[in-house]
């Protein structure tokens, strides 16, 4: 019996984290699984709707971190996590992604001799300006497990010269609960309450500090909604980040000058799910969103200058557009004409069972051991 902690802390890990610890569950004579959250994402709308909507079960520990510089919010998942892996001793820490709770989780373990396997390993966008990217390349290099979304992502761990043992091709866990709730966010009410059940529209989110905490970018990012929206409603969950920096940055009243462009709360699992799928485009600054519109053939302009997940632009309907004014309107317009990006494939291994070879891959590496 594997007795493994699995790690969550802001809104990107919950949907990575829920389905394998369901597999958990479904295998108990083998695993015994244990979820503590960080607290580095609070607000319900961050959080607790994500448990509700994904069925996954309360922490077991909560170490109520909250929001920080990047050094006091790392120091202090690291301070509050170290006592609860003394105290339960697991075989194994599972840790998701990219966040800070990610990394500082992986370095407690290494230092006291835990294990670590890392979901979606060896992603990279080569962009050392993102505090992701320094989670990933670091996480990458202490855990035992990484465990791939792709097969770019094994290439960078071996080029990185990770010994191929570590590394293991089991698919894009998030596409496991993406496929999981398709059914249950078609009960979502939330197109019938913006009234778009039959409308055409779009969906943005931006939350990247590179793009909203920048006014010369978001200033050109709003230049390329400002003509979009005259052809296409465009509906926009607002990241706490984001709605923080559009009052900040004054850019207040050029917002909400845009008649087509309705900005709302942020959205939970489902509720977005219904949204994003039955969408005419997607505009995004995520990474995961990304992979979710590849795998729903929904078109996806991507406001950034890269990506570290190349599938979606290789195999999927990603556009990396960057965050040009032109390049951004001249893009969205092909998306609408139907030009761009026909042939949209799915990438190997994101066919819903990623967290089943998640759970053999731990149990194999455990006997190698
Ligand atoms: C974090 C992750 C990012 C991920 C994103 C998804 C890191 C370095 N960044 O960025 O990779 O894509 O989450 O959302 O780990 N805030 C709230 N309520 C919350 C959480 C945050 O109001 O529940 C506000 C706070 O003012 C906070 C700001 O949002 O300072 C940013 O939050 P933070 O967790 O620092 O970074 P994110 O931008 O959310």
């Amino acid at each position: 019996m594997l007795k493994v902690i699995n790690v969550v802390g802001a809104r990107p890990n919950f949907m990575k984290v829920a389905p394998i610890v369901a597999a958990m569950k479904r295998r108990p004579t083998q695993f015994h699984p244990l979820v503590v959250h960080t607290g580095q994402h609070y607000d319900a709308a961050m959080s607790a709707s994500f448990f509700h909507d994904l069925e996954l079960p309360q922490p077991d520990t909560h170490l109520g971190v909250g929001s920080a510089s990047h050094a006091a919010q790392t120091a202090a998942v690291m301070e509050r996590f170290e006592p609860v892996v003394l105290a339960e001793k697991p075989d194994w820490v599972l840790v998701v992604g990219d966040v800070n709770s990610t990394l500082a989780c992986a370095l407690v373990c290494v230092k006291l001799g835990i294990k670590v396997a890392h979901v979606e390993a060896g992603l990279r966008s080569r962009d050392r300006t993102m505090p992701e990217e320094i989670n990933r390349l670091l996480t990458d290099q202490i855990a035992d497990l990484l465990l791939t979304p792709s097969p770019d992502a094994d290439a960078n761990l071996k080029a990185e010269g990770i010994p191929p043992e570590r590394i293991r091709f089991v698919g894009n866990v998030m596409i496991d609960s993406l496929l999981q709730n398709l059914e249950r966010a078609r009960k979502s009410q939330i197109r019938s309450v913006l009234s778009v059940t039959d409308a055409e529209y779009g969906v943005l989110t931006l939350h990247r500090p590179s793009n909203v905490d920048q006014p010369d970018t978001f200033t050109r990012i709003l230049a390329a909604l400002e003509t979009i929206t005259e052809k296409l409603p465009v509906i926009f969950p607002v990241h706490p980040r984001t709605r923080k920096t559009i009052a900040a940055l004054g850019l207040s009243n050029r917002v909400a000058a845009m008649r087509n462009l309705r900005l709302i709360d942020a959205l939970g699992y489902l509720d977005f799910l219904s949204l994003y799928s039955n969408a005419r485009l997607v505009l995004t600054d995520s990474g995961g969103i990304q992979e979710e519109t590849t795998a729903l053939g929904i078109p996806c302009l991507t406001l950034r200058e890269n990506t570290e997940r190349p599938i979606t632009v290789e195999l999927g309907t990603n556009v990396i557009v960057g965050t040009d004014t032109t390049r951004i309107v001249t893009a969205a317009t092909s998306a609408l004409n139907g030009s761009a990006k026909q042939t949209a494939r799915q990438p190997p291994l994101w066919d819903g069972h990623a967290s089943e070879r998640i759970l053999d891959a731990l149990e194999e590496a455990d006997h190698r051991d």
